[in-house]
């Protein structure tokens, strides 16, 4: 038994690999062996593993001082949301720090409620937005949710991808609607082409406000800054963590001065959000997402790796689809994918599972095109009907 088995809670499934070190979409083992690395830390690793200028930030900050709680000034956390500020859709224009993406989610939900003085929340069927009881009460999931009820009253499900499902739900205590433009935890789902549009129309109709989770598909990991920038619409409420800090565990809330002034000292907080370490790296990663046009490398190379996926994969008979926006990829099996996963491994090929019968690919945004190549030719090794020894 492993000595983090031991001392861990079992809450993951774990793929037999001892991590030791990253560079850019590699990573290796204890033992040296070379993996590329498209489960990205779960999408974090936008920036690369070991990015220098993450490290450097880190360096600098670490040798000045590592803690400031927001009762105080700091510098460097000032300059982290004016950064973010500067990249976000218009409009967002003060943040909130936290420590993760469902601190993030919640700190929404908490937002939209003190805003808007009404409590019901409508969110997606097959959302995903957190494992902390606020922001699960906003997930789909039954195996997620059950175990843990009751959870939050006043959550609203309805079918993503249809803004009149939407309309027909609200009430006159409808604080907002929460959605990831892209439903990444339930396989990678695009919406229909006019639906987040229509879903800013019923919001500004109904007078409630558009909560948008880019949890998962912020930072370039879609092609744009942010993935409701492909669209076009701006929510009123915004949701970023995971490669926001270069792999540094920090998740933000956005949103305009005036939904921000409905909270006031004491209404909110975090005792380690907004701590100077993460900040430090929050500023440099929006410098490299922007001067390294990873945004647009996102875009480019997600569309070389969806032709790559479609050369090898498309005559399997084991594969049912390939789809994605930027570098944010499914491969949707005929069959539960999970062995497949594992057997990425053999192929020292690092992967992600969402929904039962789907590889989910979410390689940091630097990875090369050699790299895949190599992704597209072991994964058509991986994609083999099982043996017994599987
Ligand atoms: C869209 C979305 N929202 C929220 C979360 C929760 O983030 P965290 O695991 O950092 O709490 C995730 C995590 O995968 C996510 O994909």
């Amino acid at each position: 038994m492993k000595k983090e088995d031991m001392y861990t809670a079992n809450v993951y499934g774990k793929r037999e690999v001892v991590v030791a070190k990253g560079k850019g979409a590699l990573v290796w083992d204890v033992n040296g062996v070379e993996y590329i690395d498209c489960l990205g830390g779960h999408g974090v690793c936008v920036l690369g593993h070991s990015h220098p200028k993450i490290i450097e930030a880190l360096t600098n900050q670490v040798n000045k001082i590592i803690t400031v709680p927001g009762v105080l000034y700091s510098e460097v956390r000032a300059e982290a949301a004016e950064k973010l500020v500067k990249i976000a859709p218009k409009g967002l224009t003060k943040v909130f720090f936290s420590n993760s993406g469902a601190e993030s989610t919640e700190t929404a939900i908490k937002l939209a409620r003190k805003y808007t003085g009404k409590k019901e929340i409508i969110t997606m069927i097959k959302g995903f937005h957190g494992r902390t009881l606020g922001s699960l009460s906003a997930t789909w999931k039954a195996e997620y949710r059950i175990p843990f009820e009751p959870l939050l009253p006043g959550f609203k499900f309805v079918e993503y991808g249809d803004a009149g499902k939407v309309e027909e739900a609200v009430t006159d205590d409808t604080a907002a609607v929460i959605v990831e433009p892209v439903q990444g935890e339930s396989g990678v789902i695009l919406p229909p082409p006019t639906y987040l549009k229509e879903l800013r129309e019923v919001c500004d109709r109904k007078n409630i406000l558009l909560i948008f989770d880019e949890v998962q598909t912020g930072f370039g990991r879609t092609g744009k800054d942010f993935a409701c920038q492909h669209w076009n619409v701006t929510p009123d409420i915004m949701a970023i963590a995971k490669g926001i800090g270069g792999g540094v565990p920090v998740g933000a809330t956005l949103a305009s001065d005036e939904i921000w002034s409905s909270m006031k000292p004491g209404d909110h907080g975090s005792t380690f959000g907004g701590n100077p370490l993460a900040c430090a790296a929050v500023s440099a990663a929006v410098d490299v997402l922007v001067n390294e046009k990873l945004s647009e490398k996102a875009a480019q190379t997600g569309a070389y790796m969806m032709q790559q996926l479609h050369k090898h994969l498309d005559e399997n008979r084991l594969v049912r689809e390939i789809r994605g926006l930027g570098l944010m990829i499914a491969v949707e099996l005929k069959t539960k994918s999970k062995p497949y996963v594992i057997r990425a491994v053999q192929e020292r090929l690092l992967l992600l599972t969402s929904g039962a019968n789907i590889l989910r690919l979410l390689p940091p945004l630097v990875i090369t095109r050699e790299q895949v190549d190599q992704v597209a030719e072991r994964l058509t090794r991986v994609i083999q009907p099982l043996k017994s020894t599987d």
